[in-house]
């Protein structure tokens, strides 16, 4: 049998922020999301999780997961978490995987290599570890000949032991019913005054236990949450690898250094990204498409094939193929756009459907309309779809083939029938029949100029 501990009960000072470490964002997913997904790929009896530090919304946060929770009010150590999750384990014996909360790049992958490698070693403790340039803020692993006697956690190293490049990454598994006997052991007589889980390994020695490790080929996957530097540094090597699998999947990235895309994006080969694009959440983009420069496109969305977005700023929308988006359009949620539609500039669009080859070239405000095709939206008309009396929004149905003049606003509710037209600069409070114009405005007239005197230029 086998249980999962995540140890998501720490504050994070070191982020210095009002929100709990563990739901601090990592394109847009919370650090803790991260290291649980991960554990959804590894055969696990049970999952629990400690929580402490804001309880309420990281257990708010958990209730989308099959976990259990235990609560650790004052955090008074990594070991002192293990504590309060005794009750909970009860008489359990088996293998305890303990996994810091803070570490979001762990792969399931390792996790299962580490648990077979545990299991056919016959440890009673393995410990995840890496070597690494810079140990700073890790605990080091100190050893006697090979074999390991223990953890001296940063702040407690000697100038000898600081040397030393073999860290531990915070994954530990434990067969539970030799080790915890041990916490009772546990003091807080150190640098941080707190229960370490790490001290756990010297007292495994004392007791003659078999202590293993097992070590990790890449030590990025180790990389703790513990500053706002570490999250950037995270996100980076998360965004890189992200992109990675697109170019070997067939997409052309001009500038790594400025695009940023998440791992769950899904881009066909031959689209280009164009530089200070940003992508996040689950968006699907078809292939021979162009995208960016700079261009934000937040999912859920889906972009068609030989689509192009220029300058441009998509929300939870869908785009059809061969569409021309901006540049400086704005796609807010809700939208849906279908093939051959043209978004141009200083648009936006909310809520709304566009239907085939209509277009919208410029200056527009297009929010709950329905919008068919071959449509064409003269620049500058308004959906006035918001009545500010009575905080009511109203609909727009623009018909097939219709159009609108530069300049008209349509006061919602209001239908534009099929193939019916709308003069420049009209205000339209009433349905307009198929094949009609709607015109509302003053009728222009004609006058004589004052005659200048002489002198006046
Ligand atoms: C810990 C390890 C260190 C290791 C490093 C790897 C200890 C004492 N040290 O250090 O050896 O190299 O992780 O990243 O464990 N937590 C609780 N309750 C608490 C304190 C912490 O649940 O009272 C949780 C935190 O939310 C976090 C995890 O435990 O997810 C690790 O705590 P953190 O304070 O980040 O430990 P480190 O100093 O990074
Ligand atoms: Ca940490």
């Amino acid at each position: 049998m086998i249980k999962s501990l995540v140890l998501a009960a720490g504050k994070g000072s070191r982020l210095k922020s009002n929100t709990a470490k563990v739901l601090h964002r990592l394109f847009d997913k919370p650090i803790l999301a991260w290291v649980l997904d991960c554990l959804a790929d590894v055969d696990l009896d049970e999952i629990i999780v400690v929580c402490g530090h804001q309880a309420e919304k990281v257990k708010s946060f958990l209730h989308a997961y099959p976990v259990a929770t235990v609560d650790q009010t004052i955090q008074m150590g990594t070991g002192h978490a293990l504590m309060c999750a005794q009750d909970e384990l009860g008489d359990f014996e088996g293998t305890l995987l303990v996994v810091n909360g803070d570490c979001p790049l762990i792969r399931s992958e390792t996790l299962n290599d580490m648990l077979n490698y545990h299991q056919q070693s016959e440890n009673q403790v393995t410990l995840l570890t890496s070597l690494v340039s810079s140990a700073d803020g890790y605990g080091r692993i100190v050893r006697r000949g090979n074999s390991i006697i223990g953890v001296k956690e940063d702040k407690d190293c000697s100038e000898a032991e600081k040397t030393i490049k073999e860290v531990n990454a915070g994954v530990y598994c434990f067969e539970w019913q030799f080790i915890k006997e041990g916490l009772s052991k546990l003091k807080s007589n150190n640098a941080q005054e707190e229960y370490y889980i790490t001290d756990l390994v010297a007292w495994a020695y004392s007791q003659g236990l078999r202590i293993g490790n097992f070590i990790l080929d890449n030590p990025d996957e180790a990389k703790g949450i513990n500053s706002r530097a570490d999250l950037a540094e995270v996100a980076r090597l998360k965004n890189k690898e992200s992109l990675e699998t697109l170019m070997e999947a067939g997409v052309t990235i001009i500038d790594t250094n400025s695009t940023v895309i998440s791992p769950e994006v899904d881009i066909g080969p031959d689209t280009v990204i164009y530089p200070g694009t940003y992508i996040h959440r689950r968006v699907t983009i078809g292939s021979h498409c162009s995208i960016g420069p700079n261009t934000s496109i937040f999912g859920p969305a889906e972009i068609g094939s030989h689509s192009t977005v220029i300058q441009s700023h998509i929300n939870r929308s869908s785009i059809g193929e061969y569409c021309n988006i901006g540049p400086f359009a704005h796609i807010r949620d809700g939208s849906d756009i279908y093939t051959k539609v043209k978004v141009g500039c200083f648009v936006e669009v909310k809520n709304s459907s566009i239907g085939e080859a209509s277009s919208a070239a410029h200056l527009s405000y297009l929010g709950d309309a329905q919008i068919k095709s071959n449509v064409n939206i003269g620049a500058g008309t308004i959906t006035a779809n918001y009545n500010s009396f009575t905080g009511e929004k109203s609909s727009t149905v623009i018909c097939q083939g219709a159009s609108t003049g530069a300049n008209s606003v349509l006061v919602a509710p209001i239908t534009i029938s099929e193939g019916a037209s709308v003069a420049a600069g009209s205000v339209i409070t009433q349905d307009v029949p198929a094949k009609m114009l709607g015109i509302a405005r003053p009728r222009q007239e004609i006058k004589s100029l004052p005659v200048k005197k002489a002198n006046q230029n």
